[in-house]
């Protein structure tokens, strides 16, 4: 008898809520076509470790679609291309390990990686599998700036979270006259911050894509201020900018890691919008609170419909994909046209258009 698929999945870069459900997915479809799958532990490392390989039966995966996280880790740090490793001495030197993830996926005689990631993980999924590993990519992340998906999962749960958020902030910011300025997740796109900002009735919205302008910002609180509404909710992506500046680096020192990690724009606004209209301002970061906890139904289901998509792609050899959502479908769709083009907020959008309408400023 022909041995059945051998699958490996891993899952990369940060985590958002989903990640579990597109793991229960492949695994269940995998199971009903009698194929077995492996979890490959914390991105791409596990492929040089070998010993954090774990089996990944139905019994071990049934009913993790509503849990939050990965049960395979993840990490930001593990490009096999560029890996940071400590020499003898003790200093850490960057080296392309890639040669020996595909000696350890063959020698283990896998049939297909699921590489389940944001843009920085299909990247690294489409150089292995111009290496000829069979891949076939998920796409993940809570900022949604993927290309050739509609949606990515964990946008929505974010998006949901964030809403909540400001929706509570409301009450004591009316109640304190205050300007409360909050801070979400987004590093190239403003997508959280705008659908958040705009569901939760922010008074103004901070993008990456539209640089601001404090002065246009204050003008705004203060109209407001003038009519009667002394309070006013700002939400600022992580990686929105000042004109003529730049979005601002934390700077982690995590070793390893080839992106910058942001964080301080809502802070850096709030004390400008202080010391121009003299009102009590406050300011708070969102953080990994967006990242955390269940999934919502949509991206539940979604995650589902991913992963079920991508055992689908496996069957019919179309590795080099990845799974996407051209509504109303699923499909498989090539993998360079997901990776390297960030996909941004559209100024002319509806949504765009719809808060402009509604009164928000981008302060612009
Ligand atoms: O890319 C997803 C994301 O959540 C970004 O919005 C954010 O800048 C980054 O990850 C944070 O990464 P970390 O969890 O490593 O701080």
């Amino acid at each position: 008898m022909a041995r059945g698929m051998k699958i490996a999945i891993n899952t990369g870069g940060g985590d958002a809520p989903g990640l579990n459900a597109v793991i229960e997915a492949v695994v269940m479809s995998a199971y009903h076509r009698g194929w077995e799958v492996y979890g490959i532990k914390n991105g791409y490392t596990g492929l040089l470790n070998t010993d954090e390989i774990i089996p990944l039966t139905p019994e071990r995966v049934r009913g993790i679609s509503s849990i939050g996280g990965t049960i395979i880790g993840t990490t930001n740090k593990g490009n096999p291309f560029q890996m940071p490793i400590t020499n003898m001495a003790g200093e850490t030197e960057i080296r392309d390990v890639s040669d020996k993830v595909v000696e350890n996926f063959k020698r283990l005689r896998f049939d297909c990686l699921v590489a389940v990631g944001g843009d920085g993980s299909l990247k690294i999924a489409h150089d292995l599998y111009s290496k000829g590993i069979p891949v076939i990519g998920v796409p993940k992340t809570i900022d949604n700036d993927l290309k050739a998906t509609v949606i990515t999962f964990g946008f929505d749960t974010a998006v949901s979270i964030a809403t909540e958020a400001i929706d509570r902030l409301h009450s004591t910011a009316k109640s304190h006259e205050r300007i409360m300025v909050v801070e979400v997740m987004g590093r190239h796109a403003g997508w959280i911050a705008l659908n958040s900002g705009i569901s939760g009735s922010a008074s103004v919205i901070l993008i990456p894509e539209i640089p601001f302008d404090m002065d246009k910002i204050c003008e705004h609180i203060m109209e407001r201020d003038i009519k009667g509404e002394r309070y006013a909710i700002v939400v600022a992506a992580e990686g929105a900018a000042p004109k003529g500046g730049r979005a601002i680096d934390k700077g982690s020192g995590e070793v390893g890691r080839q992106d910058v990690v942001l964080g301080g724009v809502g802070e850096y606004v709030a004390k400008e919008i202080a010391k121009k209209t003299g009102k009590d301002t406050r300011s708070l970061v969102l953080g990994h609170l967006q990242r955390g906890g269940s999934p919502t139904t949509f991206d539940r289901l979604l995650s589902l419909r991913f992963g079920a998509a991508a055992v689908r792609l496996i069957e019919e050899k179309q590795f080099g994909k990845m799974v996407a959502l051209v509504p109303p479908d699923v499909k498989g769709v090539p993998l360079e046209d997901a990776i390297g083009h960030i996909k941004l907020v559209s100024l002319e959008s509806d949504t765009v258009r719809t808060a402009r309408d509604i009164g928000i400023s981008f302060g612009d």
